[in-house]
């Protein structure tokens, strides 16, 4: 069609292709939310072993892909599949990089080679477009393993007569991963020194920083909450970009993430024993049961207040302030449940309190999506004292799912969540502003302050359970980033 405006969108991560956090919800339903829109948009991964257990259908289209690799030109094969709104999704193939049990590392730490890795994907998917044709006014890269192309489009790719004149633009979900790498690996992705390794560029602190690269080349930037967009121009947020971020701050913008509801409701979740709605809730309480049952809990919790929390085990999360007051939470003569993966240090004092505590603290590490929906309707209330929070989609999720959110006033859990007002019966949730466990404790308590009024924690339930963060609301103001971006000079 005429005048349909084209993004190409370069994810590290996409559900129900290969997940390791929120980016993956994003980068699975943004696309198809744009398409609605009018967008043609299509979406890069990289092809991990993760794909094939996927159960995706996926199709070969190339197999001779050349690809540049420092001097060289390697070859990856393409694959094809569809997002669920039937917009294209390509497939960067390459055994040796990205057949692996994981997507950017081990419990040991990181890839060795992860500049390798995704200099190669953000080189094979500016190839690709070329080999399709397909020419886009914006390309979208998230987070630093897209962070190279920025810096591309404006050194080796500028006269390319496919994707040269795109705009770009990169979006932080967490500053906290910065892509850095030696000085020595420049050569790999094929940028002039003398150009590119500079403050004014993807140098940071003698290293290369990818994400660096991302925020400095491209044409518009953007975080996934207002609040953080401000915070991260901070030196208590900014993780040493804060210089960088205030010089673009003209282009930085704050975006919210949405939800997909079609995923996650708990009127049609295909994982819940029993499904509910704000009009009838009673489902709610068979979730509960099924929960306590399936967490081996005192059976008596089902009529006491219950406590879920699901996340990956980082520091970022806020894991040592729960950590700190796991005793006095289950001295409250309640319940909680849960679910991560990831530090192993996190993971054993964790395990540490479950022994103390079985009848009352279930504890699951794991990745497990369906867990995750089980715990997201069974439980009474949500956890999330994060350090940081760029978005953060759980607190939205609990909100749909009537599970009333306690978390941390930063980022999005700041933008995303409004603190109840027993007297005027207003909002959705606790929130707390010290990162300190006297305060995740205060906010805690008050939650179950209001559970034991029933009166008051309907309305609060109601009030949850009515807030909308569909897509649809964040794809337009993505929309109009875009066409801003387009009358970037
Ligand atoms: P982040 O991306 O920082 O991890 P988000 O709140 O944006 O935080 O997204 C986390 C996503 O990952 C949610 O979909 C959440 O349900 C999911 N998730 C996190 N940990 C687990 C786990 N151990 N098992 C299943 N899902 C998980
Ligand atoms: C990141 C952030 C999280 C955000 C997600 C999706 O992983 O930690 O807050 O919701 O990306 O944007």
């Amino acid at each position: 069609m005429a005048g349909q405006m084209k993004v190409l969108f370069l994810s590290p991560e996409a559900v129900p292709f290969a997940k390791t956090g929120g980016l993956a919800d994003v980068a699975g339903a943004l696309p198809d939310a744009l398409k609605r829109l009018g967008v043609d948009v299509r979406l890069i991964l990289p092809h991990y072993r993760e794909v094939w257990t996927s159960k995706s259908k996926v199709y070969l289209i190339f197999e001779d892909l050349k690809v540049p690799f420092g001097k060289d030109l390697l070859t990856a094969r393409v694959w094809e599949s569809q997002t669920d709104g039937g917009a294209p999704v390509y497939f960067i193939k390459r055994e040796d990089m990205f057949d692996r049990p994981n997507l950017y590392g081990n419990a040991y730490g990181d890839y060795y080679d992860n500049l390798e890795r995704f200099s190669f994907f953000c080189h094979a998917a500016l190839c690709l477009a070329e080999r399709i044709s397909y020419s886009p006014d914006v390309i979208h890269c998230h987070d630093w393993q897209s962070g190279l192309v920025p810096a591309f489009i404006k050194g080796p790719y500028a006269g390319n007569s496919v994707v040269g004149q795109s705009k770009t633009i990169f979006t932080i979900h967490n500053l906290g991963y910065q892509g850095i790498f030696p000085a020595e690996k420049l050569s790999i992705t094929g940028l002039p020194k003398e150009t590119f390794f500079q403050t004014d560029g993807l140098e940071f602190w003698g290293n290369i920083s990818l994400l660096k690269s991302g925020i400095f080349y491209s044409d518009s930037v953007n975080t996934v909450s207002p609040t953080y967009a401000l915070e991260i121009q901070t030196d208590e947020y900014g993780l040493g970009m804060e210089g960088i971020l205030q010089q673009r701050k003209s282009s930085l913008h704050g975006i919210l993430n949405g939800v997909d509801y079609k995923v996650w409701n708990p009127a049609c979740d295909t994982h819940l024993k029993a499904k509910y709605t704000p009009e009838n809730i009673s489902g709610k309480n068979s979730c509960k049961e099924f929960l306590v049952k399936e967490m081996k809990l005192n059976q008596s919790l089902t009529s006491k207040p219950l406590l879920g929390m699901i996340s990956r085990l980082d520091t970022q999360k806020g894991l040592d302030l729960l950590v700190k007051v796991l005793d006095d939470i289950l001295a409250l003569d309640v319940g909680l449940v849960v679910l991560g993966s990831g530090d192993q240090s996190i993971q054993e004092a964790l395990g540490k309190a479950v022994k103390k505590n079985p009848e009352r603290f279930g504890l699951t590490i794991d990745f497990d999506e369906s867990l995750a929906h089980h715990i997201m309707a069974g439980a009474d209330m949500f956890l999330i004292p994060s350090r940081y929070e760029p978005c953060g989609l759980t607190q939205m999720y609990a909100l749909k799912y009537g599970t009333i959110p306690i978390v941390r006033n930063t980022g999005g859990l700041k933008d995303a969540i409004a603190t109840f007002n027993p007297k005027t019966g207003k909002g959705t949730g606790f929130k707390f502003t010290d990162y300190k466990p006297e305060a995740f404790l205060a906010s805690i308590r008050d939650a179950i302050n209001q559970y034991h009024k029933a009166d008051s924690w309907k309305k609060l339930r109601a009030n949850a359970m009515k807030e909308d963060f569909s897509w649809n609301r964040s794809a337009k103001s993505y929309l109009r980033l875009y066409r801003s971006t387009l009358k970037v000079k």
